[in-house]
């Protein structure tokens, strides 16, 4: 497998219903992960975008939240419509979609 040139990470950390933090997973990441899946595939973007899911990254509040490297650039509320914009603009373009980053003074 060759080496991506993105690396997508996706919270679908889930906690007991009513915890003070809540969670990506209950604020449907597992959607998130499979329209990413489904466009890497549509698209057979595999060899250049590597999707992991992973635990907590931080601020839940905000979730589903995606982490983009080698940017280190993390999206927050993140919505099924969002996925193809973060593939065009920024996977396979470049640019980072400024309007969905996490602000600075949270991440
Ligand atoms: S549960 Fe997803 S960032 Fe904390």
């Amino acid at each position: 497998m060759p080496r991506p040139e993105k690396h997508v990470f996706i919270c679908t950390q889930n906690r007991p219903q009513g915890h003070p933090r809540g969670s990506c997973g209950s604020n449907n990441s597992a959607d998130i992960m499979a329209e990413f899946m489904n466009e890497i595939q549509r698209r057979n973007l595999f060899d250049k975008i590597l999707l992991t899911n992973t635990g907590c990254i931080g601020p839940c509040m905000l979730g589903p939240n995606v982490l983009v490297y080698p940017e280190g650039v993390l999206y927050g509320k993140v919505k099924k419509a969002d996925v193809k914009t973060i593939i065009d603009q920024h996977l396979i373009g470049g640019e980072p979609v400024t309007e969905l980053i996490v602000p600075k003074e949270i991440w």
